[in-house]
């Protein structure tokens, strides 16, 4: 039986870096699910696709062909046989990514390829639903939060460090937007399966949540 973990929760809760780290302390393939999701965005984007218009995302995702690939142990996301990677954590990308994930055919087409990836070796995957959607049988689900002001404030010192403009109040309201699509949508709307573990990170830092992550991981697959 696969020994899967399940990290899901809102945009800037850490859930990328911390699942990285995990999945390294337990050998499993790190697998992030946005960056599937936002790539199916930037397909729309490059078309020219309104994201009020469901009946075009439906038709445009049709010519999506999206696969994944690890390139020197990093997911890389191949869009029509590009690597799209260098385009997909642009704020404009992120943002059509939750509009246009509330379609179920992107829905559908990449739940199927979650699903083949967990079915074929233990995986560490992060994203909204996979808890309570895509693998609900994963063994150890972790729902990872943190505070909107607290998830700002790491956006903004992110995007600072690169040397990037940014604008702490605009963050903090595209945060906040973000949170309640992703809560409120029809379709695998964010929320903690009732069998995960809440952590919230607000006041913890990258080392320590990755522990409590792994203590979770031991106490329920009981592997010291
Ligand atoms: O985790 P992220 O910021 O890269 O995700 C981008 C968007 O993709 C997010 O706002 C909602 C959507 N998403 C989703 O609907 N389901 C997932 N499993 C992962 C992401």
């Amino acid at each position: 039986m696969r020994k899967n973990i399940a990290i899901d929760g809102p945009a800037g809760a850490g859930k990328s870096t911390i699942a990285k780290k995990v999945a390294k302390a337990v050998s499993a393939i790190y697998v992030d699910t946005g960056a599937m999701y936002r790539a199916m965005a930037l397909h729309m984007i490059r078309n020219g696709i309104d994201p009020e218009d469901a009946a075009a995302i439906s038709r445009q995702c049709q010519s999506a062909d999206i696969t994944i690939e690890y390139i020197d142990g990093e997911q890389a996301v191949i869009l029509n046989g590009e690597n799209v990677n260098a385009f997909l954590r642009r704020e404009e990308v992120g943002n059509m990514a939750s509009r246009s994930s509330v379609n179920p055919d992107v829905r559908a087409k990449l739940m199927e390829l979650q699903r083949q990836l967990a079915a074929r070796t233990d995986v560490v995957m992060d994203g909204r639903d996979i808890g309570t959607v895509v693998l609900p049988d994963a063994r150890v689900k972790i729902y990872l939060t943190a505070s909107v002001e607290v998830r700002a404030k790491r956006r903004f010192d992110e995007l600072a460090a690169k040397g990037q403009p940014a604008d702490y109040n605009t963050i903090f309201n595209e945060i906040r937007d973000r949170d309640y699509r992703d809560m409120h949508r029809e379709i695998a709307p964010l929320k903690q399966a009732e069998d995960a573990v809440l952590v919230d990170t607000s006041d913890m830092t990258i080392d320590e949540v990755a522990d409590r992550i792994l203590e979770i991981y031991r106490e329920k697959t009981g592997k010291a």
